[in-house]
């Protein structure tokens, strides 16, 4: 049996990150595929369906299919054995869902925050299914605006000094130590506030629930302004029962 997908990048908290490819691709789904993650459930699910409804045609026909994402056991010894049992049970579910929810040459679009090729399992637990070759399939990926490109415009910042380049890390290889070679490193996935362990001449850019009404915004020198953030993510933590913060680092410039 054939199967169409698109998985597509539907922003990172503004509906208006939307673009219009993704909004073709949502006009053209029988089935509408909505995941519900960990803590964040109830209002990052409201805001997908929100995002659906708002950009779908009334007589577009199309089904929704909510569907809960297996979340990582983060007490596993083993971070990496961690992370690959953790995307087979992720590949169960969306085998499952492959299986229960198609019918012949339907289309199915898998909504994914952000950018989908941004720390997201989708792609990588697509590739491993085609791969397999057990079912007729023909996946798309539509691109969506990131966390990190909504953190550069809500601060009107560049993300690269002049020249320089930027890397993309976790919160957790923050904390092994500020990546050599880096000028700007951008920090996601960091529920631990690794940027304590950093320089305190190091400037940064905070963001938390980025494109939100819950919008919370913080810069500075990071000897000034660490303990301010830390204090914001716990109470904002706290209020809303989960928190989506980014950073930009930058360097402290020499002489
Ligand atoms: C699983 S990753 C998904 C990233 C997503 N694919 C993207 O393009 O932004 C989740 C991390 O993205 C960041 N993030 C996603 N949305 C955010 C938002 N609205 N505000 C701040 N950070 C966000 C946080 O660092 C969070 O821990």
């Amino acid at each position: 049996m054939k199967r169409k997908v698109l998985i597509v990048g539907i922003g990172a908290g503004n509906p208006e990150h939307v673009t219009v490819q993704a909004i073709a691709a949502l006009n053209q789904a029988d089935i509408l595929f909505i995941p519900n993650k960990g803590d964040e459930k109830a209002d990052l699910a409201q805001l997908r369906h929100a995002i659906c409804e708002r950009f779908t045609a009334a007589d577009s026909g199309h089904r929704l299919v909510d569907f809960d994402v297996p979340e990582r056991d983060r007490s596993h010894p083993a971070y990496e054995q961690g992370v690959a049992d953790w995307h087979d049970a992720v590949q169960q579910v969306y085998e499952r869902l492959l299986v229960e929810e198609f019918s012949e040459g339907e289309t199915g679009v898998f909504l994914a925050w952000g950018e989908p090729a941004l720390y997201d399992s989708m792609l990588r637990v697509f590739e491993r299914i085609a791969a397999k070759g057990s079912f007729d399939l023909d996946y798309e990926v539509v691109p969506g605006i990131s966390s990190v490109q909504a953190l550069a415009a809500a601060h009107k910042i560049p993300l690269n000094r002049i020249g320089e380049s930027i890397l993309i890390t976790t919160g957790r290889k923050l904390a092994e130590g500020f990546p050599a070679n880096a000028d700007s490193v951008v920090v996601m996935l960091d529920g631990q506030c690794a940027f304590k362990t950093v320089d305190p001449d190091t400037e940064i850019y905070w963001g938390a629930y980025l494109g939100t009404e819950d919008e919370i915004l913080v810069s500075g020198r990071l000897g000034d302004v660490a303990q301010k953030i830390e204090r914001l993510r716990r109470e904002a933590r706290d209020r809303k029962g989960w928190i989506m913060d980014t950073y930009l680092l930058r360097k402290p410039r020499k002489g």
